[in-house]
């Protein structure tokens, strides 16, 4: 698929792993809807930017608030990139804690709703927009990029709800495809390992040492560029459908 002259959208565009797609993309023609919560990075990165992309206050778990952002991408051009690489703090405690407490259901709830839920809603209201495009020449009407991690396959200790929602995320993606199959949309999925973003919220040269070191080659934390460039491929390559991705510097997690 062509990248210039499309609209890109991607959520949690003013983060780590998103700010890096949104600065790619760009840099490849589209027109980038930075899709966040944070008005602050989201205005700074835009305006940085200038005409290659815009913030449009977005809250990926809520309807109206995706419309308005798949609306704003429309206007910039055809909607034919939408990346979901938002998130939040995740609490990351046992199901049990030491004194027997179950983990809290209104805490299962928000993490699912943030990174399985959100990612849903913006799948479905993109590609609602999508279906409506001019179909290039191969039939692609465009692609929808899905983040989830390789703890969707190696929870560690204290991670049952963010793990529980980025599996959701990856069985996600190949019914997808096989839905959006009759419209032309692609949809990928990326697990990434450990990437140094403002989501640590630690100095990098001490995420470097926890994370980086237990990663086999390149013995280090990915790089958000790495992610970036990866979404730039499959946007690019057309035979990259229903598969989820790892890029982890075939790092495992071990139980904690
Ligand atoms: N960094 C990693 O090592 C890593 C590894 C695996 C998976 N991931 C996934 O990649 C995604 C991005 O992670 P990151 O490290 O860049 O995080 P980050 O904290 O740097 O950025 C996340 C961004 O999402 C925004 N956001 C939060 N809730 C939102 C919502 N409801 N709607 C729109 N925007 C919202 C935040 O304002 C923030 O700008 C997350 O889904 C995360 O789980 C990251």
């Amino acid at each position: 698929m062509r990248i210039e002259g499309t609209s890109a959208l991607v959520t949690g565009g003013a983060g780590g792993l998103g700010e890096a797609t949104v600065r790619r993309l760009a840099a490849a023609g589209a027109k980038v809807v930075i899709a966040d919560l944070s008005d602050e990075r989201g205005e700074a990165l835009a305006k940085e930017l200038g005409d290659g992309a815009i913030f449009v206050r977005t809250d990926a778990t809520d309807e109206d608030s995706v419309l308005a952002a798949v609306a704003a991408a429309g206007e910039l051009g055809p909607l034919r990139i939408a990346v979901s690489a938002h998130g939040g703090p995740v609490a990351g405690q046992r199901i049990l804690s030491r004194d027997g407490t179950p983990y809290d259901l209104d805490l299962f709830r928000r993490t699912l709703d943030i990174y399985l839920t959100g990612t849903f809603n913006v799948l479905r209201l993109a590609a609602a927009a999508m279906a409506k495009n001019e179909p290039e020449e191969s039939g692609s009407r465009g692609v929808v990029v899905n983040t989830a991690s390789i703890a969707a396959f190696e929870g560690q200790i204290g991670q049952s709800d963010y793990s529980a929602a980025k599996g959701g995320v990856v069985g996600l993606g190949l019914v997808a495809a096989r839905d959006l199959s009759a419209v032309g949309v692609r949809v990928m999925t990326i697990a990434p390992g450990t990437f140094f973003t403002p989501a640590f919220r630690i100095p990098e040269e001490q995420a470097q040492e926890a994370w980086g070191s237990k990663v086999p080659f390149p013995r280090r934390m990915g790089r958000p560029e790495e992610y970036a460039a990866l979404v730039q491929s499959i946007a690019e390559n057309d035979y990259l459908n229903g598969e989820v991705i790892r890029i982890d510097g075939a790092l495992r997690f071990s139980p904690k």
